[in-house]
């Protein structure tokens, strides 16, 4: 029942004498309570603390999320929590066994057999002392722990050619605090160099959202140069980010991850491309919300203070977020998201299997000799082109959430490429 004034409110308060039964009845007739003020409809609009003075013993003075823990310790219980996040209900999907095509289409590279799904940034360095796949320099560290990211800083991009053994023993941090505010909690800063270089001059321009800058570090399609050995990003910024250009970009440079060894074809191999897909062209999003707007949001302490969450969580498994912001649209953005998963997953499958019917046609044709080099040239860009679209599709952690329509267009692509090589066959 709404109170037309506080007058009543307080008559009441005095009668039944209890104090939290005023704060509730006060808070609800519309007299402003402190905590009222404190509520924030955004995280732009938390105030930042300032940073305290600590130094660290660490290695290349890299200050753990253990050691700010006692100046922000909201912040780190929520960082803490990614480790709840182990992957689905039924144990953490293997790619390998949920799409054995996988198998063919990643042959040449130990993605056929091994990928599992993603799991929280606590696992980072975890995961990769136990992958089956084979990696013999730092450089697959780039994405795994902020020493390394130091230890780039300080030596310059030799390191990414040191031997990954020696650097694994050095480093013991996963994904954490220095990533992506260097030791400034609360600034945004782009430690890693190749981010730094490929879009500090759009952010300063107002083009790229600091936020989104921070998860593209990682969150992103990326190469190791072929002559020295570093990590870089194949493109120079949002003007060249999408699929056409970065294929372009490849093709002219003649990149290959991998050799199929059935068709003899140089593939690209695409990994996790959300900065890309979020930003692209067709997002629904990309002017209104940023990485951080859906996947951290705004949480509040035992005062009712605000702080960013630092649980990096799906927006469906935040229900504050989803009750204060997305449902002033969004009536049920559960079975709405689910609907454009199931879609765009069917669809992977569905190309995915056409391009295994293309490399069996196409190893036929490759072992008869009965084409020519100008034949095979020709199928074989094809069967590598169609396969990008596919994987920048494959490989995106958000199955087409992130911006459906670029989805499915590059799916189609990747479909009409495989048919007009099948048709040459
Ligand atoms: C320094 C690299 C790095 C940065 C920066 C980074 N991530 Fe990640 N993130 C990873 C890696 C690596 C994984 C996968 C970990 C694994 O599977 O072991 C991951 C996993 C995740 C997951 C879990 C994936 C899943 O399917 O459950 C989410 C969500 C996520 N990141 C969101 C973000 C957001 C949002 C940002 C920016 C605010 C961000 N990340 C910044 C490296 C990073
Ligand atoms: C408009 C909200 C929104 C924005 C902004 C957004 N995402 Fe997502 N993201 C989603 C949704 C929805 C999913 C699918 C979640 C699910 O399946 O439960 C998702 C899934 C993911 C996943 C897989 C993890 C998971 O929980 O399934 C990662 C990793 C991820 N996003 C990273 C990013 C990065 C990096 C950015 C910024 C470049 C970004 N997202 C921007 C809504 C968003
Ligand atoms: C993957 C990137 C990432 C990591 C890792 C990360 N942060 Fe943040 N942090 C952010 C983003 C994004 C914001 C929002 C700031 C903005 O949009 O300007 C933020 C905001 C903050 C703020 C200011 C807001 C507030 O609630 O006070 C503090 C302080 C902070 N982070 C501390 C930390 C600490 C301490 C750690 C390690 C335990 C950490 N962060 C790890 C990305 C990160
Ligand atoms: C001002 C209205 C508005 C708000 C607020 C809003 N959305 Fe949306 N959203 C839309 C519209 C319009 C579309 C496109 C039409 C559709 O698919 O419903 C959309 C589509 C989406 C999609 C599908 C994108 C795609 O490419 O198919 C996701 C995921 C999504 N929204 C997530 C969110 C999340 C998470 C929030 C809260 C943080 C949110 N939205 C808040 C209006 C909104």
């Amino acid at each position: 029942m709404k109170k037309s004034a506080g007058s009543d409110t307080l008559m009441t308060c005095l009668t039944v004498l209890s104090v939290a039964a005023c704060v509730v009845s006060l808070y609800q007739s519309g007299v402003k309570t402190i905590k009222d003020s404190r509520k924030v409809s955004s995280i732009s609009e938390i105030t930042v603390p300032e940073v305290p003075q600590i130094s660290t013993s660490r290695p290349y003075n890299v200050i753990s999320a253990e050691e700010w823990s006692s100046y922000y310790p909201e912040i780190y219980t929520s960082h803490m929590k990614n480790g709840e996040n182990t992957g689905n209900t039924d144990g953490r999907t293997a790619y390998t066994e949920t799409d054995p095509y996988i198998s063919t289409l990643y042959q040449g590279i130990g993605f056929a057999f091994d990928y599992t799904e993603a799991i929280g940034h606590s696992y980072t360095l975890d995961d990769i002392a136990k992958t089956e796949r084979p990696h013999k320099l730092a450089n697959c560290l780039t994405c795994k722990t902020p020493d390394f990211t130091a230890l780039v800083n300080e030596l310059g991009p030799e390191a990414y050619s040191m031997d990954f053994e020696e650097v694994q023993a050095m480093v013991s941090e996963p994904v954490s605090c220095y990533n992506c505010h260097e030791n400034t909690p609360g600034t945004l800063v782009l430690t890693h160099d190749y981010m730094a270089r490929a879009v500090s001059d759009d952010i300063e321009a107002g083009k790229v959202d600091p936020a989104n800058a921070a998860c593209a570090q990682c969150h992103i399609e990326y190469y190791f140069r072929p002559d020295t050995k570093q990590t870089d990003v194949p493109y120079t910024g949002p003007e060249n980010m999408d699929p056409d250009s970065i294929l372009a970009f490849y093709n002219e440079m003649g990149f290959v991850d991998f050799t199929n060894e059935n068709t003899g074809v140089g593939m690209i191999k695409v990994q996790h491309p959300e900065f890309e897909t979020y930003t692209g062209a067709g997002s629904q999003h990309a002017g209104m919300y940023n990485c951080a707007d859906c996947h951290m949001g705004v949480a509040y302490d035992k005062k009712g203070y605000p702080y960013v969450n630092h649980e990096f969580t799906s927006p469906l498994d935040n229900p504050e977020l989803l009750a204060s912001n997305c449902s002033m649209c969004h009536s049920d953005l559960k079975s709405q998201v689910r609907a454009i998963q199931e879609e765009i997953t069917a669809r992977e499958t569905e190309v995915g299997m056409l391009l295994v019917e293309l490399n069996s046609k196409l190893a036929e044709a490759v072992a008869s000799g009965q084409l020519s080099e100008e034949e095979l040239e020709e199928l074989r860009m094809l069967d590598r082109s169609a396969q990008f679209y596919w994987d920048f599709v494959y490989v995106e952690n958000s199955e087409g959430a992130h911006n459906s329509a670029l989805s499915r267009e590059c799916l189609n692509k990747a479909e009409d490429l495989a048919n007009q090589a099948l048709t040459k066959l």
